[in-house]
């Protein structure tokens, strides 16, 4: 399987990235309670090393947004779903995205956890491809900025999937571009 796999940003790269992440995260929220919500399932790895190097009382919580595709009728379909019944209202929220791409999952997301009513939030992405953008959005913070022609690849690897694929591998690596499926695409 990591044959297929160029690597980008080695597991020593990604550990000493994560905890200059940490320690620039802690000196935000000193003395506060933070409430981190990963977005799942591409964040788990990233936030199980994260929430490591935030010595704060921090709560944890899991979100996972579905979004529909269909390219054809160039309608886009989200759903949302809260894993835990996350209490947000009042709470200085961190949420972690995978990959800000076309940046379409973070505004939605962004947008409905506004609705609870957060003191604050803020984003920190362990990828960002910052020319791919349709909608404005940019993380508070990036563990990795990815530009063209990288960008034009497909990160795998250290929780970032190919259809379900390579999530466990401790590197972040790349795969040539797939094709882009027929119909409905599902990611998250
Ligand atoms: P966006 O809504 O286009 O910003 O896409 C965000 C989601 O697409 C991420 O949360 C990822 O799950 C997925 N994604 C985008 N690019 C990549 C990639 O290069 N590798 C793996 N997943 C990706
Ligand atoms: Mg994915």
């Amino acid at each position: 399987m990591r044959d297929e796999v160029s690597v980008l940003f080695t597991e020593e790269q990604i550990a000493r990235r994560v905890a200059e992440l940490g320690g620039e995260i802690t000196r935000e929220f000193a003395g506060r309670k933070l409430s981190v919500l990963g977005l799942m399932k591409g964040s788990l790895v990233f936030m199980a090393d994260l929430i490591r190097k935030i010595p704060l009382d921090l709560t944890v919580h899991l979100v996972r947004v579905t979004t529909q595709r269909e390219q054809a009728a160039g309608r886009v379909l989200t759903e949302i779903a809260f894993s835990t019944p996350a209490q947000l209202e009042g709470k200085d929220v961190l949420l972690l995205e995978d990959i800000v791409d076309t940046g379409i999952t973070l505004s939605y997301l962004l947008a409905h956890i506004h609705e609870h009513g957060p003191a604050s939030l803020r984003v920190c992405a362990l990828v960002d491809k910052p020319e791919s953008r349709k909608i404005d959005v940019h993380p508070d913070w990036t563990a990795f900025p990815v530009h063209e022609p990288m960008a034009d690849r497909f990160l795998v690897g250290y929780g970032l999937d190919w259809m379900e694929r390579f999530r466990g591998l401790p590197f972040i690596g790349t795969i040539p571009r797939p094709r882009r499926a027929e119909g409905p695409l599902a990611v998250s």
